[in-house]
């Protein structure tokens, strides 16, 4: 394929109902998928930017579209990874896409960096 991504297999909608998140590791990096409700699919790094915490033992707000880390309640955006307390931090956010029931991660084939850290001068 020329769209730059080597599309993996991480799970299926069987394993991730609407209104409900999986973590799961993709090529060596945990993501953190999420099926909205609505449908739509997002999926991010899975490890916080601050101090490599699983994001998924933190506070999952699908109301809110929120992610909120367990360590120091970083928050972050569901909608596009962007931090919202603090900003300027974010998450790596992954293409995906459903294939039938399974869910595929679009994994960069160009080596970018797939898990963003933030230097945090206070914590
Ligand atoms: S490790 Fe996530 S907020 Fe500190």
């Amino acid at each position: 394929m020329s769209d730059g991504l080597n599309w993996v297999k991480a799970t299926t909608l069987d394993d991730l109902w609407e209104g409900d998140f999986v973590d799961v590791e993709v090529d060596g990096e945990v993501v953190v998928i999420f099926h909205r409700t609505g449908g739509e699919l997002r999926a991010f790094q899975g490890m916080c930017p601050h101090q490599e915490i699983l994001l998924a033992d933190g506070h999952i707000d699908f109301d809110e579209g929120t992610i909120t880390c367990p360590a120091h309640e970083w928050q972050f955006s569901m909608d596009d990874g962007k931090g919202i307390n603090p900003r300027g931090c974010r998450l790596f956010q992954y293409d995906v896409r459903r294939e039938g029931e399974d869910v595929l991660i679009g994994v960069p084939t160009d080596n970018r960096l797939r898990r963003l850290r933030h230097e945090a001068e206070d914590a």
